[in-house]
């Protein structure tokens, strides 16, 4: 765990964090490494003794910060959320989905204010850092609240404050990453800036709740958008010859007035492919449409069938069908050097390869099986890398560009690579052995 450099003047908050996950856990590891008292809580009762036990239960976390963090004697995680009552301030970070009708999926968010509104007390600061669509805070958190009979900005202060975690990035964390902080009236704003800045070096304080949620939503549709473009130009790109990296890398050399953003097989994650349609479905009740939003989705959920298509091709290439062929995923993660498969489009990709008659594997050094999903259940477990294994498949497609594979020694030993992320880029191979898709 990182060394402190603790605010020794301040009395250190105690803090409460309602969801013990890929958000809230990192800020727990935060207000804990600084001196604050941190009580996580959560209905995952497998987790919660994990982590007591000192245990991380995600690959991107050692196990020895969550055994300091315990060490340190202020932090335990729990069950049982009368201690709700406890903390200074409860930090909501619990899973905001969509429904089967793509619509939000508040169930999370409502169930946690439900059992709060129980437990509150005078003094308390709540926090939603959920994403979701601008006017939850006010119009969802605040009345459910506010059943505990307290008033907000009077007897109880609320605010919403966006995470922007990264998982597996090696240039920020949670601390350095300036956050935005909007609270329901000036005094929950002043009272949210000081626990928040605790643990985080800069904090953003905005003009209301409504403009923190919005400016979440903002920054994953600029990139969902981004990135549906770039995947629409691979495409035609690929048609004229054109490798779109090479133009993306060269169009990056541009010092302002650009940004790169890079194609691949599909949008993934709990977050890009998720949170545009918070707004999507929030623009209906103000009477317009978020089009880009809508053709991003479009152009990104299309992009596991163009990988397919472009793997059909290259077998046609080699007088050999889909059908009845052996194909290896790499990668089951959404991006690299994660273990996080939510939404992630080599489970799509698994699935049209299949339809097609394919029999499909993967391999992932970050997750040895599949679980059941919203919407998959492949039952599939990781099979291990060896020259040998490599032989016996038709074609390998490389989903996700983990920084561990050897790139030039799994070409070498595959028949054919159909490459989505570019990871082959620095490998010479013989003629049409890699497909870029
Ligand atoms: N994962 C990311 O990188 C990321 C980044 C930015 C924002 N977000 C947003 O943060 C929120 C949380 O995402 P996450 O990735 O941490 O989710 P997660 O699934 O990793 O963690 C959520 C945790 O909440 C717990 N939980 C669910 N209901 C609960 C309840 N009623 N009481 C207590 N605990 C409960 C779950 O057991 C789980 O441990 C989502 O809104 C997400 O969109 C996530």
């Amino acid at each position: 765990m990182a060394k402190a450099s603790v605010k020794e003047s301040k009395k250190p908050p105690y803090v409460g964090i309602v969801g013990m996950g890929y958000v809230g856990l990192p800020l727990a590891r935060e207000f804990i490494i600084r001196g604050a008292k941190v009580i996580g809580f959560d209905i995952n009762e497998k987790n919660v003794k994990r982590l007591n036990a000192g245990q991380s239960p995600l690959k991107h976390i050692p196990s020895s910060d969550i055994a300091d963090m315990v060490k340190s004697g202020r932090f335990v995680t729990t069950t049982n959320m009368t201690l709700m009552s406890k903390p200074d301030a409860l930090i909501i970070c619990v899973p905001t989905p969509l429904t089967e009708n793509r619509e939000p999926d508040m169930t999370y968010i409502v169930i946690t204010c439900e059992t709060i509104a129980k437990y509150l007390r005078k003094g308390q600061l709540v926090s939603l850092e959920s994403t979701t669509y601008p006017g939850t805070t006010r119009e969802v958190m605040k009345p459910i609240l506010e059943k505990s009979g307290l008033k907000a900005g009077k007897d109880f202060y609320m605010a919403f404050s966006p995470e922007r975690e990264d998982p597996g990035n090696k240039n920020f964390r949670t601390a350095t990453i300036p956050k935005v902080v909007g609270g329901y009236d000036k005094k929950s704003l002043a009272v949210a800036l000081d626990i928040y800045k605790y643990a985080i070096d800069k904090t953003v304080p905005v003009s209301s709740c409504d403009v923190a949620e919005a400016a979440k939503i903002l920054e994953n549709t600029y990139r969902c958008v981004n990135i549906a473009m770039v995947n629409e130009l691979k495409q035609l790109f690929d048609r004229m010859g054109i490798d779109v990296w090479e133009v993306i890398n060269a169009a990056g050399t541009k010092p302002f007035g650009f940004q790169k953003f890079y194609p691949g097989p599909g949008l993934g994650g709990h977050c890009i492919p998720i949170d545009p349609f918070y707004l999507t479905w929030r623009a209906r009740q103000f009477g317009m449409q978020t089009k880009f939003i809508e053709l991003a989705g479009e152009i990104n959920t299309a992009m596991p069938h163009y990988v397919v298509q472009r793997t059909l091709e290259a077998m046609n290439d080699r007088k050999k069908s889909l059908k009845g062929s052996k194909v290896l995923v790499l990668g089951l993660a959404y991006k690299k050097d994660i273990d996080d498969v939510r939404e992630s489009p080599s489970l799509e990709l698994i699935e049209l390869l299949r339809d097609k008659g394919a029999a499909v594997d993967f391999n992932d050094p970050y997750i040895s099986e599949t679980h059941k999903q919203r919407k998959y259940d492949l039952k599939m477990k990781s099979k291990p890398l060896s020259v040998a294994m490599l032989k016996k498949y038709d074609a390998v497609v490389i989903a996700t560009d983990h920084s561990c594979y050897d790139y030039k020694w799994i070409v070498k030993n595959s028949k054919l690579v159909v490459d989505s992320r570019n990871a082959t880029a620095n490998v010479k191979a013989g003629r049409n052995k890699i497909v870029k898709a």
